[in-house]
């Protein structure tokens, strides 16, 4: 099972942790991008991210819950990233964002909230790289999976043998030991605050392999 880890939430601070996620043998570095208007919430500004990761060893995947996806891709082109994932629901263009994404030799991942029907992702799935159940209302670390989330990854590993699609399927938000079993079916999971509120990173990544 591959392991990215979402560095929002921590009891250390955010230098102190990448290094930390740097030092195990995760994946990917899930990067979480809140502007406050696409959700509420705020998390790292552009240049934060910029100057956090500027030379991040291990790839990212950055999460942008944001209302300028595009505005978002061309700030942090340049950094070591292995995926851009932006939401269904965005009002954006998303054919285009897609397309734009590739053509920087990136991959897509397309997430989708808990209360959106898979329906809506049926035009893109042949052309996405991965898809992101989000397990929870984005916004915050450390929240319980949301269990019919579990439901929606099913179908869409059903629509992906059924047509032979490519994607892979992650789940995003309230992974942790107690919800591992639950997950034993997709292809990677993204895991903050099980990881990075412990003292043992590395330990709290080889439990959810
Ligand atoms: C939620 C974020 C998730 C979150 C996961 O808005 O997209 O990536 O950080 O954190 P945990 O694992 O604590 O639920
Ligand atoms: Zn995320």
């Amino acid at each position: 099972m591959k392991v990215t880890v979402s560095i929002l939430k921590s009891n250390l601070d955010k230098t102190e942790t990448i290094k930390r996620v740097e030092q195990t043998d995760a994946d990917y570095i899930h990067v979480d991008v809140m502007d406050g208007q696409f959700i509420p919430h705020h998390s790292l500004s552009i240049y934060e991210v910029n100057n956090l990761f500027a030379k991040s060893k291990k790839a990212l995947d950055i999460h942008l819950m944001v209302d300028d996806v595009e505005g978002h891709i061309k700030a942090f082109k340049h950094l070591h990233v292995n995926s851009f994932i932006f939401h269904v629901e965005t009002k954006q263009n998303i054919e285009a964002l897609i397309d734009y994404v590739h053509s920087l030799k990136i991959k897509v991942g397309l997430a989708i909230n808990p209360e959106t029907p898979t329906d809506s992702l049926l035009p893109y799935l042949d052309k996405v790289d991965s898809i992101l159940v989000m397990g929870v209302t984005p916004g915050e670390g450390g929240q319980k999976l949301i269990k019919t989330t579990v439901d929606k990854a099913f179908v869409l590993k059903g629509l992906r043998t059924k047509f032979n699609y490519n994607y892979k399927i992650g789940i995003d938000g309230g992974v942790n030991l107690e919800t591992r079993p639950l997950l034993e079916d997709f292809d990677y999971l993204i895991s903050g605050s099980y990881v990075c509120m412990s003292d043992n990173y590395q330990d709290k990544i080889d439990s959810l392999r």
